[in-house]
């Protein structure tokens, strides 16, 4: 008998684990195929990875009024795929380690959740006093013909390319599509992108959203556009009921994802729209049963999901904790970068608060001129409620954001007020220093 099963080794399924390791339960990790689950594998570590890459071939072959000169700079897919493997395997044996040094067991194999707490792996049965869900979400492929094509990807095996495509084309304009149009068109690929709203990055300040398409020069936007059929390299989409073509070899389907439930409404698990119904000390309607991470639909992002786990295990372990969302901060690794915390001006209005905001060019900061250049994109706009000056949101685009957004979630989840936020010393010449001045903004 555990004390905890936990079911999936990604952020939130390793996290937990560490952290009821380190609280001296016995628990057992159950992963079917690799530790450290999409995000290490095949999400955030991999494509960052090579999003650096790109970012550094970009600017060797870029201007130079920094008195740095590169010539031939030239890209190889090869090596930059290499140093991806290399990375992976580190983090993913520094995951080993952690479970190591924490007594965890960990059980590689397909978990299957039966009633009364009970797994099965491989024909054998395993107890636990609870259990944690942690199996996260698959990328969705939306019913379009066409969709099942050699040529079309998902996120997973663009991250196997044996070689770079000539031209790419991005159904979604997410956080997954924007980040991958922008490491190829970073190495000369031909982008084009088809979002069916009218702007890219559906949860950023829209007018960040607007500054950052305009930035990317190179890649093709076709918003307001639905995608009708793929035909080999010829992609239909409609917009406005006209219908257009574009041609690319090589399509990535970035439309969101969906939970990985696996039929677990058969345990009488209460499931909604596809997720596991949660509450916010991560318990679900099964006595002893949790859900933590991209399967309870919340906020899918790694981090989000580690937090969940630590939540579930002091909640287990009889330290009461729950889990709260505004002030979660999230960040694409773009070429510009953008990041942000809490509530943008829309959200915030749309809850029915009176609201003061105010937004500093990137270009003022002593840093980021001397990084950037004037001519950069680069902003920080902050907004505030109007009757308790509390801060409730940071919004990011431009230099190093998603390192600048931390510090932003800690003024957030700490509730501070402008006053106290005006006192906070802030370290000179540094990018964060755009946050302080933003807030010194308002009222001005
Ligand atoms: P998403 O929900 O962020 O974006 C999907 C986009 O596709 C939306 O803009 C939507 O309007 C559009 N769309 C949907 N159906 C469409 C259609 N038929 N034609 C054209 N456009 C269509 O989903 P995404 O990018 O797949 O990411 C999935 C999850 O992974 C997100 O929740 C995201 O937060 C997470 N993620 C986070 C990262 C980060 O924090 N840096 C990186 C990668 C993923």
């Amino acid at each position: 008998m555990y004390d905890i099963i936990i079911i999936g080794a990604g952020p939130g399924g390793y996290v937990a684990a560490e952290r009821a390791g380190q609280l001296g339960k016995k628990v057992l990790l159950v992963e079917k195929e690799e530790l450290g689950g999409v995000c290490l594998n095949r999400g955030c570590i991999p494509t960052k990875t090579l999003l650096n890459s790109s970012k550094l071939y970009k600017q060797a072959k870029g201007p130079a009024p920094y008195g740095v000169h590169a010539e031939d700079v030239t890209f190889n897919w090869d090596e930059a795929m290499t140093w991806k493997k290399k990375v992976v395997k580190n983090q993913r044996n520094g995951v080993a380690f952690l479970m190591k040094e924490n007594g965890v067991e960990v059980l590689i194999g397909k978990a299957l959740l039966l009633e009364g707490k009970k797994v099965r792996v491989d024909n054998k049965i395993y107890e636990g006093q609870n259990i944690i869900i942690s199996t996260g979400s698959s990328n969705f492929i939306p019913p379009v013909p066409g969709a099942d094509g050699s040529n079309v990807v998902t996120s997973r095996e663009i991250l196997e390319l044996q070689e770079i495509p000539k031209s790419l084309a991005v159904i979604g304009g997410g956080v997954i599509g924007m980040e991958f149009a922008s490491l190829f068109s970073n190495l000369g690929v031909k982008v084009s992108v088809i979002e069916m709203l009218d702007e890219i990055l559906p949860m950023m300040d829209k007018d960040h959203a607007r500054v950052m398409r305009r930035d990317m020069k190179g890649i093709d936007f076709h918003l307001s556009c639905r995608l009708e059929k793929i035909e080999g390299t010829s992609l239909i989409f409609s917009t406005n009921g006209k219908r257009e073509t574009l041609e690319a070899d090589l399509v990535l389907m970035a439309v969101g994802r969906r939970p990985n439930i696996y039929g677990l409404e058969r345990i009488g698990l209460d499931i909604d729209k596809g997720q596991i119904v949660v509450n916010e000390r991560m318990e679900t309607n099964l006595p002893g049963v949790y859900a933590v991470g991209d399967v309870t639909g919340l906020s899918m992002l790694a981090h989000s999901a580690s937090r969940m786990g630590e939540v579930a295990v002091n909640n287990i372990c009889g330290n009461r904790d729950r889990m709260r969302y505004n002030a979660v901060p999230w960040a694409v690794y773009t070429s510009p970068e953008a990041a942000g915390c809490g509530m943008t001006e829309a959200e915030a209005k749309a809850s029915g608060r009176k609201v003061k905001t105010a937004s500093v060019l990137m270009k003022h900061n002593g840093r980021f001129l001397a990084e950037h250049g004037k001519t950069a994109v680069g902003t920080c706009k902050v907004v505030v409620d109007a009757e308790t000056e509390v801060l409730l949101g940071v919004h990011l685009i431009g230099g190093i954001s998603s390192e600048l957004v931390a510090g932003a979630a800690a003024m957030i989840e700490s509730e501070l007020r402008v006053k106290e936020i005006k006192e906070i010393v802030f370290p000179h010449p540094s990018l964060s220093e755009v946050i302080r001045d933003a807030v010194w903004a308002i009222d001005r």
